[in-house]
């Protein structure tokens, strides 16, 4: 790949995600690909959400650090390079939850619970009105995730946009009150203008989100539509194989805007194969769904394959991993405390200086 020269050099990615267990398909072409990319040309930092986990799941502290371990192994499986990239844990970055508290009195707390994904997870997760008072704000530590690296640009699903509109609220309020930034300040002078936070942009894949085997719902392991980057040949054929199209014999014309067409165009990597499929199947060319499946399934395992050898590298040697997420957390706490050093100093919290260090 040639370098983007239109890029500043030092252009700032941070992206990250919950662990929730086994990283699947739909974090694969919604992110983590986007990710391998950039790992090439931007400073990038990937953060394991392991704070956010405990919104949900605060009484299962041994389950998630057994999540934080295998979503590295995903990663490193589908490509990551911790040489280039830094793998680093939320909770042991102080300066986020740091950032949080502070960034909490920028924003109105209606603001908050207005966010559409918020309400969406409230609404999937069944938490009714009995949610804890950190739910809501992890919305805000999520804000400070991605302020405390200064960082230019997130690559995410589509669903996480409404959290980077809400860091962009956070970054122009907080240079606008501390920084004397004029409230028109196009997005990209913030900085040159002495804005301690750049204003992030959401960088949203071709494909921001992935539908999962059920056809109909975006790929979720809780929805049970999941294809995982540990499934064998066989599993993915056979999870393929429940996609419902609703047509009925290879006679028909097919609609090239299904689910399986979504995953046609996904998965199979040839153009012209991809258009002579679409054409047989939307003039009805005799072309059954079972033999499309079978070959998306093949295309499917043909890129999970050297995604699993990796992964066997990596399995059962938490030591590794271990320090593979250390070096990542020494190199994520450089830049948060200098950023955090930043904040503080313009909002009037700047007495001491300080630094940390892992024993
Ligand atoms: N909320 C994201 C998810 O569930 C994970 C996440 C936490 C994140 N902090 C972030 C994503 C900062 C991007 C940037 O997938």
């Amino acid at each position: 790949m040639s370098p983007d020269t239109s890029a500043p050099a030092t252009q700032r990615i941070l992206t990250g995600d919950t662990p929730t267990g086994q990283l699947h398909l739909g974090h694969y072409v919604g992110s983590v690909r986007r990710r391998v990319e950039l790992q090439d040309r931007c400073e990038c930092y990937f953060i394991i959400a392991n704070m956010h986990a405990y919104t949900t799941r605060v009484d299962k502290p041994a389950e998630i650090r057994r999540d934080c371990l295998e979503i590295v192994r995903d990663h490193l499986a589908m490509g990551i390079d911790p040489e280039r990239s830094a793998i680093f844990l939320q909770t042991e970055v102080p300066a986020i939850s740091e950032l949080t508290y502070l960034f909490a009195m920028l924003l109105p707390f209606n603001r908050v619970m207005r966010n559409p994904t918020l309400k969406d997870e409230m609404r999937v997760k069944g938490l009714g009105d009995s949610y804890s008072f950190g739910f809501p704000l992890y919305a805000v530590g999520q804000t400070a995730d991605i302020l405390a690296f200064r960082a230019h640009a997130v690559p995410v699903g589509e669903d996480q946009v409404p959290h980077i509109e809400l860091t962009r609220e956070v970054a122009r309020r907080f240079n606008q009150m501390y920084c004397g930034i004029s409230d028109q300040a196009p997005d990209q002078d913030h900085e040159k203008l002495g804005g301690v936070f750049p204003i992030p942009r959401a960088d949203v894949g071709t494909i921001g989100r992935l539908v999962g085997t059920d056809g109909e719902n975006k790929m979720s392991k809780s929805l049970n539509n999941a294809i995982f980057i540990t499934d064998t040949p066989k599993q993915v054929k056979k999870k393929l194989g429940k996609l419902y199209t609703g047509r009925q014999s290879p006679t028909d014309p097919g609609d090239v805007e299904n689910a399986l067409f979504e995953y046609v165009r996904t998965f199979i990597t040839d153009p012209e194969r991809v258009r002579e499929l679409e054409r047989a199947y939307s003039t009805g060319d005799d072309i059954g769904d079972g033999h499309i499946k079978v070959e998306v399934a093949e295309a499917i395992s043909t890129l999970l394959e050297p995604m699993q050898q990796r992964r066997a590298e990596y399995e059962g040697d938490d030591d590794r991993i271990l320090e593979i997420l250390r070096a990542g957390c020494e190199k994520a706490n450089a830049i948060a405390e200098e950023t955090l050093a930043m904040a503080k100093e313009v909002a009037g919290m700047g007495f001491f200086s300080r630094e940390i260090r892992y024993r």
